[in-house]
Formats: structure tokens, C-alpha cells, sequence
């Protein structure tokens, strides 16, 4: 498994005015997709793509564009995932979005899939999956297995924070996955959680802070 932290001054700002509680939900979203942007463009460094004849105004050359056969899956994952979607989608606009819908019990921490609208067989496809937080890794751990099962080999996490309790548990649940090639890029490695399984010092619960839930 290989884990990232994108160690960057734009995005080491961006990510203050996230932690900040003071910043109102629509600066949250606008500076969530800013963020996005700047993960993905590390996150896809290792994207197919396939060269392609082209034209300019003055002779004839070469190109690349994203690879359409396979194309690369986007995953985010319901709801707060929403919130990473449309700068994921304008870093790869030709990409094929699936959904999955997963929300985790608040009493036992564990994740509970509720909707799901993937293709069956993700043979060949670069799975990009996007959720905010990393935090007990469970959510992932169970992404990673529904996306392994149906075929996937090569799958990327998005992630705006992390926890170290997450990566310990994905490293520790990989290991009985060993054919999977998981990358994990965040914007930061935080402390730990707290006994709600939130992240410490993070930024609060990602959904209410992009869905204005939050007073
Ligand atoms: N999910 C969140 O939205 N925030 C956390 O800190 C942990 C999980």
C-alpha cells in the first residue's frame, strides 16, 4: 500500500480554512473542490492514457488523452464524497462515475452499505475513490473489498484528512488482499481519534460541514 501526504503550501492553506469552524458551508465547499484539484493532480500521475493524432493550425503531431477503454472510474462515496465529485470530474472529464452509499453506525463504528451503482465487472478499470475522511478505515476497507471483488486491481483513495488508527487497519486488512494495488493520497496524516470516531484535531463531521447541516 502506498500512502501519501500531499505536502504542498496551497494546499496546507486550504486545508486551514476546512479545520477552521468559522468558515461557512458555501467557502467549505468551493475550498473542498480547490483542494480536490490539487490532490487529484498527484493522486492521477499514474492515469492511462493513449496517444492520438492531432492537428494544430500549423502541422501535424501527436497528443495524449485519457484512455477510453478502459476509462477511469470515479467512486465517491454517499453523501460526503458528493462534496469531492465535480473536481474530480473536471480533472477527468471523461471518466465513468459509480456510486456507492455507505454511512457508518454511530454505536458501533461499523459501515453499512445502503446503495451501490457500480458495474459488475471492474476488470482492467483505475478506480478513484473519494471520501473526505479516513478515520477508523472501515468504510474503505469495505470499498476496497466490493471493488476487489468485482475485479479491480488498481485502486486510488482521495482523501482530505486521515487518521493514523485508518491506515494502520487498511494496511492490516490488505494483507489478505495481496493482488490489490492501493494508493491513498491526503492532505494530511492527523493525530488520532476521538472516542466518537471522529478525527483529531480534523475538521468535524465532512457531510455537515459541505451539507450545511451544521448551524
Ligand atoms: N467522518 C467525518 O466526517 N469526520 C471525522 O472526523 C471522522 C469521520
Amino acid at each position: 500500500m502506498r500512502f501519501e501526504v500531499i505536502d504542498h503550501p496551497l494546499v496546507a492553506h486550504k486545508l486551514r480554512l476546512l479545520r477552521a469552524t468559522d468558515t461557512p458551508t458555501a467557502i467549505f465547499r468551493v475550498v473542498t473542490s480547490e483542494l480536490v484539484t490539487l490532490l487529484a493532480y498527484e493522486a492521477t500521475r499514474n492515469v492511462k492514457t493513449e496517444r492520438v493524432s492531432i492537428t494544430t493550425p500549423v502541422a501535424e503531431t501527436v497528443g495524449w488523452r485519457l484512455s477510453q477503454n478502459p476509462r477511469p472510474m470515479i467512486v465517491p462515496i454517499l453523501r460526503a464524497g458528493l462534496g469531492m465529485l465535480d473536481a474530480m470530474m473536471q480533472s477527468m472529464p471523461s471518466a465513468e462515475v459509480g456510486f456507492l452509499g455507505i454511512y457508518r453506525n454511530e454505536q458501533t463504528l461499523e459501515p453499512v452499505t445502503y446503495a451501490n451503482r457500480l458495474p459488475d465487472d471492474l476488470r482492467g478499470r483505475q478506480c478513484y475513490v473519494i471520501d473526505p475522511m479516513l478515520a477508523t478505515g472501515g468504510t474503505l476497507i469495505d470499498t476496497v473489498a466490493y471493488l476487489h471483488e468485482r475485479g479491480a486491481r488498481d485502486i486510488t483513495s482521495i482523501c482530505i484528512l486521515a487518521a493514523p488508527e485508518g491506515v494502520a487497519a487498511l494496511e492490516s486488512a490488505l494483507s489478505t488482499r495481496d493482488d490489490v494495488n492501493l494508493s491513498i493520497f491526503t492532505a494530511a496524516l492527523d493525530e488520532r481519534l476521538d472516542e466518537h470516531g471522529y478525527i483529531v484535531p480534523g475538521l468535524g463531521d465532512a457531510g455537515d460541514r459541505l451539507y450545511g447541516s451544521l448551524p
